[in-house]
């Protein structure tokens, strides 16, 4: 349901991607694995339009994203959790929450139906929400940063380094949330350093390294791969 073919991007003389391509399918957990600096968030940002890729083709169903402006891609069914969460720390955990339905033109009730979908998922942001998003944990941050991209109701999420700087008991929690997310019919697209979680929670996977696909395939061969278990799996 999503594809980047060929993409290249490059920030002035840095070279972040060359010649990328994945695919997503309908219903999969797809995961990205690769070190620092190997262009996983640049795939991202190129496919939901915040950067530019300088050839290749990103579409999603049949549409070209391309030539979408990142507002228009949100509005077709596909988000972005950016690494690091970027939730606004100053804004009430609510307020996050209806920054997430932005390119949604919800009723009162639909907007209030969807605060309360986030809120069973996770009670602690009900309590929580007059207070600034600031104020939360890390764990706590990242589940608000999953609900705001859920709040737009999307077909497709790209989640980008969520267990990034989390505890192990939090990790889990994490990506349990993931994998209900995808049961509920979202597709996803799991960006990880933390190669390990991702594979095991993921259907299919890409390797990148230096900016290109080095290897891809089913998670339990990657995961048996001895290549990647000597650079990603700690041996
Ligand atoms: N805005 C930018 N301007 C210049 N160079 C950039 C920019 N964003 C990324 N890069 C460079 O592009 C390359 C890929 O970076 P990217 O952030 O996509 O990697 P990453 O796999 O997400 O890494 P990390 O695991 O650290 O998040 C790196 O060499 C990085 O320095
Ligand atoms: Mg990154």
């Amino acid at each position: 349901m999503l594809k980047a073919e060929n993409v290249n991007v490059s920030f002035g003389q840095v070279r972040a991607l060359t010649n990328v391509s994945i695919e997503l399918k309908e219903g999969e957990i797809v995961a990205i694995i690769g070190a620092n600096g190997a262009g996983k968030s640049s795939l991202m940002r190129s496919i939901m339009g915040d950067v530019r890729a300088t050839s290749g083709k990103i579409t999603y169903l049949d549409k070209n994203l391309g030539k979408m402006r990142p507002h228009e891609i949100v509005k077709a069914g596909v988000v972005y959790v950016p690494e690091g969460r970027q939730v606004f720390a100053k804004l009430s955990v609510q307020d996050n929450l209806e920054m997430g339905a932005y390119c949604r033109n919800y009723s009162k009730a639909e907007l209030n139906r969807h605060y309360e979908e986030a809120y069973t998922m996770f009670p602690i942001l009900k309590d929580r929400r007059k207070q600034m998003a600031g104020s939360l944990s890390g764990g706590q941050q990242q589940m608000l940063a999953l609900c705001r991209g859920l709040m737009s109701d999307p077909k497709v999420m790209l989640l980008d380094e969520p267990s990034l700087g989390l505890a192990p008991i939090i990790v889990d929690e994490v990506f349990e949330t993931i994998k209900s997310i995808n049961t509920r019919g979202i597709s996803v697209i799991l960006v990880e350093q933390n190669a390990y979680m991702a594979l095991e929670t993921s259907a299919r996977g890409y390797v990148l390294e230096n900016g290109e696909v080095i290897l891809s395939g089913p998670s339990n061969e990657l995961l048996n791969n001895p290549g990647v278990k000597a650079a990603y799996l700690g041996g």
